[in-house]
């Protein structure tokens, strides 16, 4: 074994590591024994030269195995989870996650925060007043044992080498690197124990793949390194150009999330992106055998009341304040910004309103940043909308003292035209994994 010099410097020329040279570095990582600058190098030689497919299951392996695992072996139904590359107003799991518990499936859903434009759902559900997110992970797998789903956070056991390796990676500019991002993803959905893996790679100007050549690469290393480590992987690349709904902000975003769970709302992208996500696990889990059957399913679990029923009996098991969560108050725009001139809504700027979102206070620059929990964007008009001048566009709920969003910022954020937009497709491709055998 050669030390951590030799090793980026064959990685900047190129050359393939070992397994036990990853597993190495990986080890040095997690226990603080290589320096933040030394790793910081190693990340750049990695992102400029790539790994193959064979370093990359091993990395995440290591990586996987640098921490604590889940233990749900006593879990007596299918375990599937989803996870996301990140959006903008992407509450997604928070309605998805009882969708498919409610149909005999557990979801073992362990989510991150959000960092830079991209929300997170564990800053959506911890602006539930009272709603714990950090559990042990006795009492992640205990509640998973009883009704089939924990919404919690990350926890400091799981996976220590990713949370040393992705704060790196966020400040020396190695977050966009494939094998880096699907060993990060990958190792922390392993350590959950699941049968099957559900990802939403999102695709276009507010996600970290804006092409749908690099979406589609991102998608196939996530599923070739899941399959080779014993995880049968769907993968969908969904569309992040507009927010995901009308709502961003994280106690916004919960109320929308319980808006959609009791049928009061179909919000535009996000309905489709959630049934088709939701079906994919649904089949993954083997209680469908097709996506249209799976999406089925999810529909009846938002009619017949039961998906509601299980967020409102996680939101009180996790100490959350369910009154709360079934008034749904939102809090009014401090401002609102009307069209100045008529037309189509033909786009919505996903990535600027998410940088305006993080200005709110409804998303942390850095790490340590804290959150505004009600502030937030709302959009009266979305894509392919008519909008008279004078009337609303969007508004903005400023909830932190001395914070105040120029009005033509947002403004800027839409476009408007003459014609209808070709119709926008939030769904853009479907792997489906192999059955349950
Ligand atoms: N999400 C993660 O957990 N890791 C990445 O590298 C990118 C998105």
């Amino acid at each position: 074994m050669t030390g951590i010099t030799q090793l980026i410097r064959a990685k900047r020329d190129g050359e393939e590591h070992s397994p036990e040279e990853i597993r190495w570095i990986v080890e040095g990582a997690a226990s603080g024994s290589i320096a933040d600058y030394q790793l910081s190098a190693w990340l750049m030689a990695v992102y400029f030269s790539g790994m193959t497919p064979t370093e990359t299951a091993t990395l995440t392996a290591a990586m996987c195995a640098s921490g604590a695992r889940l233990d749900l072996s006593r879990v007596d139904r299918p375990i599937v989870d989803k996870h996301s590359t990140g959006g903008v107003g992407d509450k997604v799991s928070l309605v998805l996650a009882p969708i498919v518990a409610s149909c005999g499936i557990a979801v073992p859903m362990i989510s991150g925060r959000g960092l830079g434009h991209t929300g997170g759902t564990v800053d959506k559900l911890e602006s539930i007043p009272g709603f714990v997110a950090e559990m042990p992970l006795a009492a992640i797998r205990a509640q998973v044992e009883e009704i089939g789903i924990a919404l919690a956070a990350q926890t400091p056991e799981l996976v220590p080498a990713d949370r040393r390796l992705y704060a790196l990676r966020d400040v020396t500019a190695t977050v966009e690197s494939l094998p880096l991002i699907t060993a990060s993803i990958l190792s922390k959905k392993l350590a959950e124990d699941i049968d099957a893996l559900v990802m939403d790679v999102k695709c276009g100007r507010g996600a970290f793949m804006r092409s749908l050549d690099d979406a589609r690469a991102l998608a196939a290393s996530i599923r070739s390194v899941s399959d080779a480590n014993g995880v049968r992987c769907s993968t969908l690349i969904t569309a992040m150009d507009a927010p995901l709904g009308r709502r961003i902000g994280n106690w916004l975003e919960v109320c929308e999330a319980v808006r959609m769970l009791r049928g009061e709302e179909e919000p535009p992208l996000l309905t489709e992106v959630t049934l088709s996500l939701a079906g994919a696990c649904i089949v993954a889990g083997g209680m469908a055998a097709t996506l249209n059957e799976g999406i089925e399913r999810a529909r009846l679990a938002i009619t017949d009341g039961s998906a509601y029923r299980l967020f409102l009996d996680v939101v009180r098991r996790q100490g959350g304040d369910v009154a709360a969560v079934e008034h749904a108050q939102e809090p009014a725009p401090t401002e609102v910004v009307l069209a100045d001139e008529s037309g189509i809504v033909n786009g919505i700027d996903a990535l600027r309103l998410g940088m305006l979102g993080i200005d709110l206070g409804a998303g942390r620059r850095a790490l340590d940043d804290t959150i505004a929990p009600q502030a937030g964007i709302i959009l009266y008009r979305h894509i392919g909308e008519e909008v008279e001048r004078g009337e609303p566009l969007c508004g903005v709920v400023e909830a932190r003292m001395g914070v105040k969003v120029d009005p033509a910022a947002l403004r800027a954020c839409f476009t408007i035209g003459g014609e209808t937009p070709e119709e926008s497709r939030a769904v853009l491709e479907v792997e489906l994994a192999s059955p349950r055998s």
